[in-house]
């Protein structure tokens, strides 16, 4: 019978417990009150695999309303894409109050914990459909969107800017998978001058007449629940995104959990969801779903220090 000899394990432990704290970058940000996670510890084992990967191997795929965008500075909501639209310039005070009546009753679905994405769904199409229907009315004109965007309060995220500098700096692809209207989602990158050029966005496009008046939507709708057929589709298109096994996902809604859907062989994923709104309903189905939970958290703090620690790799210096 073999017996057992501690002192030779004893040092083995203690090296080992030096050359994981010497391979491991702590995240502080981590501790933020903000944050919930269902396991810790699979958090860490994720983003240190994607450490060792490198910044050659990441991708990150994001949402972008009341994701990149904040939900709401001092008090009041920032506006979505959509909302963006609500402006004397393209629309008149009738089909404004159509579309918030809208808003008024399609949101409080979206955002209802009692029923499942595909009860919600028929109502998103609804929603979605009947609002592009109105934009379409309108007439809008392509050469106004940019002094909307500039008149609104859309605002990113704090820490903006680090996080699309960083992403650049790393030569590592950016899509933006947005339920919102891709033109004025690019006007607003734009604006806060971070349209660079790794960034890929998937979203509702304008379809412009020859005199610059809107006409129709271009493609397949995408609202918030139909995100992996639109992931489904787009994936062999997205060639700066293949051969990039790890994923950083960021989204708002349970939805968004389905960007990465086409990403084919990918080896860990992480999510980050933010939850902004309903908070005591939700925290359940949210922290069950995405690996890290922000709560009423209106920065990028978390995903920044994810991002600084992944793509701190010794294998990019
Ligand atoms: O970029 P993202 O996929 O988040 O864009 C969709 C968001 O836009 C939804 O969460 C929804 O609440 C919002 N929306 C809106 N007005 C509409 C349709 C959607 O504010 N007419
Ligand atoms: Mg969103």
């Amino acid at each position: 019978m073999v017996h057992h000899v501690p002192w030779i394990y004893t040092p083995v432990r203690t090296v080992l417990a030096i050359w994981n704290q010497l391979t491991k970058t702590e995240i502080p940000e981590l501790a933020k009150s903000s944050v919930l996670m269902r396991e810790r510890s699979r958090v860490e084992d994720t983003i240190h695999a994607m450490q060792r990967a490198g910044a050659g191997s990441l991708q990150v795929i994001s949402d972008f309303d009341m994701t990149l965008t904040r939900f709401a500075h001092n008090g009041r909501r920032v506006p979505t894409t959509h909302n963006i639209l609500d402006n004397r310039l393209l629309i008149d005070e009738d089909c404004a109050k159509k579309m918030r009546e809208l808003l008024n009753t399609y949101y409080p679905i979206e955002i209802d914990s009692s029923r499942t994405a595909e009860e919600k769904l028929p109502f998103m199409v609804e929603w979605w459909t009947e609002v592009h229907e109105l934009l379409i009315q309108q007439g809008i004109r392509k050469d106004m969107l940019a002094q909307a965007v500039q008149e609104s309060s859309a605002m990113l995220r704090d820490g903006y800017k680090l996080f699309f500098d960083r992403l650049t700096e790393q030569q590592v692809p950016l899509l933006i998978f947005s339920a919102g209207v891709g033109d004025v989602l690019e006007e607003v990158m734009r604006q806060h001058r971070v349209f660079y050029p790794n960034v890929h966005i998937i979203s509702n496009y304008m379809d412009f007449d020859q005199t610059g008046v809107l006409r129709a939507f271009k493609g397949q709708l995408i609202h918030t629940f139909n995100k992996r057929d639109g992931a489904l589709s787009h994936a062999a298109g997205l060639r700066a995104l293949q051969g990039r096994p790890n994923v950083l996902l960021l989204g708002d809604s349970l939805g968004d959990l389905t960007m990465a859907d086409g990403v084919s062989e990918h080896q860990n994923i992480l999510t980050i969801g933010f939850l902004n709104d309903q908070v005591e309903e939700r925290k359940e189905s949210y922290v069950d779903s995405f690996d890290i939970v922000l709560v009423r958290d209106e920065t990028m703090d978390v995903a920044n220090a994810v991002l600084r620690c992944i793509t701190s790799s010794r294998r990019n210096k």
